[in-house]
């Protein structure tokens, strides 16, 4: 099983983004025994919350259903998940400063390391802006997990049946 970790800041805008996205392909694709996905966010503020109500609005206009409640990140995850998935720079650096005997390192990988439109730039935090900032960031999520699950694909020897 590989096994995919989303992470942000608060895991109420762009991870649980990501987690939606990607499951959705996953799905399509015939991989739910192959691959497991889940998000969190590197902050306590908004535990047990829902994603924002901008984020579902957005997701849902572009087909996405989103169930998850936030949640923040923990030490297990380095071993829990294969891949931990960071929206940004800081995220990155935050549960690389965790990861104190640098065991995990390989396992950090920035979102859009699979963005070839501007490779490892940070997803930007659409919390204190405008409505067309979710969308904008809709779309750099989208061609990132259509590219992180290509990867993964080959990477894992994954066989598509659908
Ligand atoms: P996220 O966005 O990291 O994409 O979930 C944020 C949500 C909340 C806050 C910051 C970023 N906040 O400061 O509460």
């Amino acid at each position: 099983m590989v096994k995919v970790l989303f992470v942000c800041l608060g895991n109420i805008c762009r991870s649980p983004l990501a987690e939606g996205v990607l499951k959705k392909l996953v799905k399509e694709k015939g991989l739910e025994d192959e691959i497991e996905v889940d998000s969190c966010g590197t902050s306590k503020y908004h535990i047990g919350e829902q994603p924002d109500e901008r984020t579902i609005a957005n997701a849902k206009s572009n087909g996405i259903e989103l169930n998850h409640k936030a949640r923040q990140f923990e030490k297990g995850d380095f071993r829990k998940f294969t891949y931990l998935i960071t929206m940004d720079e800081a995220n990155k650096n935050c549960i690389e400063r965790i990861d104190e005997t640098k065991e995990f390192t390989d396992k950090m990988m920035l979102m859009r390391f699979f963005d070839e439109t501007d490779k490892n730039a940070d997803v930007p935090d659409p919390y204190f802006g405008g409505a067309d900032g979710f969308q904008k960031v809709y779309d750099i999520i989208d061609r990132s997990v259509n590219n992180l699950l290509d990867w993964l694909i080959k990477k894992h020897d994954l066989e598509v049946k659908a």
